[in-house]
């Protein structure tokens, strides 16, 4: 069970956006590979729109947690999707710690914002979301949001989703897709930067090797596969800065929403 809380973030009106958005739901969608850029993007466009910003990599984090912490084992599909359903996942603002988190995660009262975020996680998290009943207890979570929250149930005006499947399957009817990528070199220096930033001990090379397996982990599973949706406008982030990445995906939001 998920419980979004609005994030600080959001709570600021602002928003050019939100005239328009009873037409269509308003979602923006951004998928794309490890690393390239997503949650950072996602996070400061929410803050641009006053859209709430939902990372759904932490649903599947936080399931890969409590899987490794209660010691089941991640090949057990039938006890891991009972996991799935019944691990009760709190994903509310960053509050008073000012440790560079985006939101604060909890299960069962404890904070596991960081604990999400380790290497142990990284190596076991794509093979868990290959798991079909994790998904299917995930998604229904997903959308119930998106849908609240896209169709101005909410303070905020609109919804940014970012993760693997958001324009394909959990919202394939959000006006506005986008796909991130960047070359599998820049998303690892990107990601061997940010643990180094939190005071770990990283090699460059074993995190190349995890993003080289976890692309092809999402991108060759059976179901939901990480792949542009066919109306995505593709954004190759290698070569630009965030601000850059952010105002195309403004541009192309003035189009949809006027
Ligand atoms: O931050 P990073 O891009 O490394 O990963 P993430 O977005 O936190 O997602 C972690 C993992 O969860 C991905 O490698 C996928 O295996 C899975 N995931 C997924 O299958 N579908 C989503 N919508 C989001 C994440």
């Amino acid at each position: 069970m998920i419980h979004p809380v609005q994030t600080e973030q959001n709570a600021q009106s602002t928003a050019d956006l939100s005239p328009l958005t009873s037409l269509q739901p308003a979602i923006i969608a951004i998928d794309g590979p490890a690393a390239s850029g997503k949650s950072t993007v996602g996070f400061q466009l929410a803050q641009r729109t006053g859209f709430l910003f939902f990372d759904t990599g932490i649903l599947y984090r936080a399931v890969t947690w409590a899987v490794l912490r209660a010691g089941v084992a991640p090949q057990d599909e039938a006890a891991v999707g009972r996991m799935a359903e019944q691990t009760i996942i709190d994903i509310g603002p960053a509050g008073n710690h000012n440790d560079g988190r985006q939101s604060s995660v909890m299960i069962e009262q404890q904070d596991v914002t960081w604990q999400i975020r380790t290497p142990e996680i990284d190596q076991n998290v794509s093979a868990i979301a290959a798991n079909g009943l994790v998904r299917q207890a995930l998604l229904a979570q997903q959308r119930r949001i998106a849908l609240h929250y896209g169709h101005g149930r909410a303070a905020q005006p609109g919804i940014i989703l970012v993760g693997r499947d958001i324009g394909t399957v959990v919202a394939p009817d959000a006006p506005l897709k986008i796909y991130l990528n960047a070359t599998a070199e820049e998303r690892a220096r990107r990601r061997f930067h940010e643990q180094q930033a939190r005071g770990k001990a990283v090699d460059y090379t074993r995190v190349l090797e995890d993003i080289y397996r976890r692309d092809k982990l999402d991108s060759e599973r059976a179901l939901a596969p990480l792949r542009p949706a066919d109306d995505a406008i593709v954004i190759d982030t290698s070569t630009l800065s965030t601000d850059q990445v952010i105002e195309r995906i403004l541009a192309a939001a003035r189009g949809k929403w006027g």
